[in-house]
């Protein structure tokens, strides 16, 4: 292919190339030092993962300012140049431009970058490959943001230690909460083996600052929980394209795997039958993939084998599984969000909210050094608006990460615009109290707090097979900067947009802002105009899309919000409701206990109240709801407005995608207004003060 052809191709890719793109840069002044710095470049060592970092490197420059970044051998006498590689790796222009405490402090996945006049280079220098890799994105990121690089002098760590993505896919191809297509690992029970679409894969997730990815479902069905024997090798091929870019393998397992395979009669954790199965079939998976993960366990939930069935606790399962991997360095990652999907609540103090913290906080301490739980960002469920799980703060010694859901199960699958970075972030500040004033999550999770071991944040991917990956452009935001922000939790929501924006789209500062806008004002948006002040659901049962009032997909015993001609709201108050509330510490309980110190965005996840009960903001519950949610449907239209004044400015490929999914959000956005405003009105008999049309 000629190359003109190839960057034509590459423009018009339908989004493919994602932040990675490398749109061209203006010409200017920062134009003219990056040319002067990145026309010849040296990366010295034979590593695969250097070796695709100097690829990366080239084909970034290359797109970015036109020219070629040559590699040479040594440094020419008056030249300039971009040095790369590891501390060890035996160029001496590295070894001379960082000094002993540089290596030192760099740690197993940072990296060190300096600008150096007198020896004429930009260096980037780490301890392990995937330390160079990681800064080769760094440069090229802040060249695709138009920063200065005359004077870097940084070592740039990692905050968190797990950044993992958690993918839902299923063998046969379709993907669990999926909303870009089928997965591009499996088809109709086969691997796909497409090496190209993985390699970019990994490209992507490396550059955002991703180490592990779990490749199959949290709901393992029988053909998958062959993935640890029969599948092996298919499994090894995708770990080798994953090393290449510094990201380790995890599989998920299914607890009762031993009777699946016919060896064993029982998934006992106690039986010693069932342990050596589980040493045997680790020992195997080492064999096969050397630098594997571990396992994720979904256990005891929604349907899921696991420990209860033989009297045991979570403990005794994580622990017979640890023991199989901790003879290879490998963890488990056991999920904590269990719950009886089956229990009724009639008795208004059964709550699915307590669960997590009611099973996992006896346990505290109980766990081996080599397992993690893995525990949801709310006790719920990845709605809009939910609170802070309480586990955060509870679990004093334990390894934990948290999951968020970059997927868009409940925020408008991918159909909607809805920027998650912001509620993401209000998650990591939320303060626990769990060991006096200054206790947030975001310490609980880089394991700073309670000095664990392990710690991170993983979640659950939002690809597919789509050409541009999200099936919703803006989409990739969201997988963008949950990448940045495990990577530093410090970034803001409006520094990873801005990136992102530069990257995917270039640095036209008009483009910037609308898109920029767009996005910061999505999840606002999003919320107003469907589940109210934190009450949650209210969507369509089973697949979770478009207004359902009363939709969930256990309501056999009536509705979950209790909403009647009165009022609405669960009371999880310790006095008269399911004494949820006192599952947090301190202030926490006591806030969302009263009724009066409560947040209004809360109201309702805390509260059973009256719709004429007036909030903090001095609307009623009513008012706020008709309110909210015809200038959220308002709101929405404004977008489709604000991106349509891009129309020639983007490039159109990517414009015409965006369009069509705003479109359709307007006339959703109305639909939820009106079944909302509707069922709300006919419920409580009360007029809309604006007295707009409600049916
Ligand atoms: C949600 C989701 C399920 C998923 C589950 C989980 O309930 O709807 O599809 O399996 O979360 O996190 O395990």
């Amino acid at each position: 292919m000629s190359h003109s052809k190839a960057i034509h191709n590459r423009i018009a890719d339908g989004g493919y190339a994602a932040w990675l793109s490398y749109p061209s840069l203006p010409s200017g002044r920062l134009q003219d030092q990056y040319v002067k710095w990145c026309g010849a470049v040296q990366a010295t060592d034979e590593d695969d993962t250097v070796q695709a970092a100097l690829r990366e490197w080239q084909r970034g420059i290359e797109s970015m300012l036109g020219i070629q970044a040559v590699k040479v051998r040594e440094q020419a006498p008056t030249g300039l140049s971009v040095v790369f590689g590891t501390f060890q790796g035996g160029n001496p222009l590295i070894g001379s431009v960082f000094g002993e405490e540089t290596v030192r402090i760099v740690g197993p996945e940072g990296f060190a970058i300096r600008t150096s006049q007198e020896q004429g280079c930009i260096a980037i220098g780490a301890v392990s490959p995937a330390g160079v890799l990681y800064g080769v994105f760094h440069l090229l990121r802040l060249i695709g943001n138009l920063e200065e690089i005359e004077g870097l002098d940084e070592v740039i760590i990692p905050v968190n230690g797990l950044r993992m993505i958690n993918h839902w896919d299923n063998f046969d191809g379709s993907v669990e909460r999926g909303y870009a297509g089928r997965s591009f690992f499996y088809d109709n029970n086969h691997f796909t083996n497409d090496v190209e679409r993985i390699r970019d894969y990994a490209r992507l997730m490396s550059s955002a600052g991703i180490n592990a990815i779990a490749i199959n479902n949290v709901n393992v069905h029988a053909l998958e929980t062959l993935f640890i024997s029969k599948y092996l090798p298919e499994v090894a091929s995708i770990a080798d394209q994953f090393r290449v870019y510094g990201i380790k393998l995890f599989l998920s397992v299914n607890f009762a795997g031993p009777m699946h395979e016919g060896e064993v009669c029982t998934a006992d954790p106690l039986d010693l039958g069932v342990r050596k199965w589980w040493q045997d079939t680790a020992a195997g998976v080492y064999a096969a993939i050397p630098d594997f993960g571990g396992f994720v366990v979904k256990a005891d939930s929604e349907n899921r084998p696991g420990p209860f069935t033989y009297g045991r606790d979570h403990a005794d399962g994580a622990n017979m599984l640890a023991e199989a991997l901790e003879p290879f360095g490998g963890i488990v990652i056991w999920r904590c969000f269990v719950y009886n999907c089956k229990q009724d609540w009639r008795d208004r103090k059964t709550d699915r909210a307590r669960a997590a913290y009611d099973h996992f906080k006896p346990l505290d301490g109980k766990f081996k050094d080599n397992v993690i739980l893995q525990i949801k960002n709310g006790p719920m469920d990845f709605q809009v608006r939910e609170p802070v799980s309480p586990l955060f703060g509870a679990l004093e010694r334990t390894n934990q990460v948290i999951e968020f859901q970059i997927a868009q199960e409940y925020t408008g699958q991918q159909r909607h615009v809805c920027y998650l970075v912001p509620q993401w972030k209000e998650v990591l500040e939320f303060n626990t109290y769990a060991q006096g004033a200054a206790s947030p999550v975001k310490h609980i999770v880089d394991g700073s707090l309670w000095g664990n071991r392990h710690s991170g944040i993983a979640a659950v991917s939002n690809v597919g097979n789509d050409r541009n990956w999200t099936g919703h452009l803006l989409a990739q935001a969201n997988l963008y900067g949950y990448g940045r922000l495990a990577w530093n939790p410090e970034l803001t929501a409006e520094e990873i947009a801005s990136e992102w924006i530069s990257l995917t789209f270039g640095t036209d500062p008009d483009v910037s802002s609308v898109v920029s806008r767009i996005l910061l004002d999505s999840l606002e948006i999003y919320e107003s105009y469907t589940a109210p002040l934190g009450v949650g659901w209210m969507i369509n049962p089973e697949h979770h899309y478009g207004p359902n009032v009363d939709g969930y997909e256990y309501s056999q015993w009536g509705t979950y919000h209790y909403a009647d001609h009165q009022g609405i709201g669960v009371d999880r108050t310790v006095k008269t409701g399911t004494g949820y509330s006192a599952q947090y510490i301190g202030l926490n309980s006591e806030r969302y206990d009263s009724l009066e110190t409560c947040p209004d965005e809360l109201l309702l996840f805390f509260h059973h109240v009256p719709y004429t009960h007036v909030l903090h903001s001095g609307k009623t519950v009513i008012q706020h709801i008709y309110d909210t949610h015809f200038e959220g449907a308002e709101r929405a239209a404004e977008l489709l407005a604000s991106w349509s004044s891009l129309k020639g400015t983007v490039r159109e490929d990517l414009y015409m995608q965006v369009e069509e999914r705003l479109r359709g959000q307007a006339s959703h956005a109305k639909e939820w207004r009106d079944q909302i405003s509707t069922y709300f009105y006919r419920k409580s008999g009360i007029e809309d003060t604006g007295k707009r049309t409600i049916y």
